[in-house]
């Protein structure tokens, strides 16, 4: 059937979902930077008791979970928008603030949804390449903003990069940010950053009206089936933009009761976090043993360029091969090994590889998998 979409949703892109799902059991999925970690036993528990409450619409106003994350980070519960993740916030945010005329500005190679924005606003996207360490350049982000510019969004650990600027660095480039540009600091991977805690961004909010704390549960309280994020915003108006735009009732009551439980079990996320670094220490040496270079991770995954002219599946090595020919030989290759990672070519930089680090037996197949695909 010849449909006739509007022109707006014309061009906005798919989201390019990672594969993975249906799969048989035993493979390891790597590609979408999720906690190998089920959720606590309490965590289920508290979703499966809200379950029984499902006849009902759950309180708009989600105050359970809004009031324990202001108890935790002692912003006020109504500078506090809690989403169906914490995407769904950021493209309402998106909707709120952009139009045609419009400026976007955000650093690339960064989240691939970011892109949704402009596409569905109809404002000019800035994208403003990462320096040579695959970090956010904050003086070219802050030198790009004009008179036209509502919305700046910094990833912060980055994804798909894996690295981190650090909070001096925020703080004299959100001082150059004009008032009436909104700035999102996107920290889905705060938790696994090293040169911050996620309580020492917080202050900015005190020193900023136009930031936006974004933050989610899909990470490290492993929850991202359930879809739960959150914004901690330095004004209330920010918090009623995304209201205006969204419909009512975004997270359902499973997800809430998910959430709150999920927090108040500090123990067992620090574990994660310990168990996140020991990951990346074990990928980081497997990868330079196989000769690559990783970018400096602070998130729960690795980000590198694969060796260039690189071999093919089976170990055969073609020096006229491209490195979006020789990222998709590899991908195909620890696919056949049952290790799914992520195509750099979709996310902005062909050649590279995100790999999710997973349980202590799944970095090693897939170390030795991407050993035998390179041939060593
Ligand atoms: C940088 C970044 N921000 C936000 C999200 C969205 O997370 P969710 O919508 O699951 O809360 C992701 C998910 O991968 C991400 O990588």
């Amino acid at each position: 059937m010849p449909l006739k979409l509007s022109s707006r949703a014309a061009k906005i892109p798919y989201y390019p979902a990672a594969g993975g799902y249906g799969l048989p059991d035993g493979v390891a999925l790597m590609a979408s930077n999720e906690t190998p970690d089920a959720p606590l036993p309490e965590v289920v528990e508290a979703a499966a008791r809200a379950l029984a409450g499902t006849n009902r619409y759950p309180d708009p106003a989600y105050r359970p979970l809004r009031d324990r994350l202001a108890g935790l980070t002692g912003v006020p519960s109504e500078r506090i928008a809690v989403g169906n993740g914490s995407c769904e916030i950021l493209l309402a945010l998106g909707e709120a603030l952009l139009e045609e005329g419009a400026e976007l500005v955000y650093g690339w190679p960064a989240f691939s949804v970011y892109p949704h924005l402009e596409a569905a606003s109809g404002a000019t996207a800035v994208r403003v390449p990462l320096d040579a360490e695959h970090r956010h350049d904050l003086d070219a982000i802050a030198a790009a903003i004009t008179g036209r510019t509502r919305l700046v969004i910094v990833c912060n650990p980055n994804n798909p990069t894996s690295t981190a600027v650090g909070l001096d660095d925020l703080r004299g480039f959100l001082a150059k940010v004009p008032e009436d540009v909104v700035v999102i600091l996107d920290e889905a991977y705060v938790e696994f950053a090293e040169r911050y805690r996620p309580e020492e961004s917080l202050p900015l909010l005190d020193e900023h009206p136009n930031l936006v704390i974004l933050r989610t549960f899909s990470k490290i309280y492993g929850l991202a089936g359930l879809r739960v994020g959150y914004a901690l915003c330095a004004n209330e108006e920010l918090v009623g933009a995304a209201a205006r735009v969204r419909q009512p009732f975004v997270v359902n009551v499973a997800a809430e009761a998910a959430a709150v439980e999920a927090l108040a079990h500090p123990g067992a996320i620090a574990a994660r976090v310990a168990q996140a670094r020991e990951a990346r220490a074990a990928v980081d040496a497997g990868l330079r043993d196989l000769g690559i270079v990783p970018a400096a991770s602070e998130a729960n995954f690795a980000w590198f360029d694969l060796p260039a002219g690189g071999p093919a599946a089976g170990g055969t090595v073609d020096d006229t091969a491209t490195p979006a020919t020789v990222e998709q030989a590899v991908i195909a290759a620890l696919r056949a090994e049952k290790v799914l990672v992520r195509s750099g070519g979709a996310l902005g930089r062909p050649g590279a590889l995100r790999v999710t680090y997973g349980t202590p037996d799944e970095n090693r197949r897939f170390l030795a998998a991407l050993g035998r695909a390179l041939g060593a």
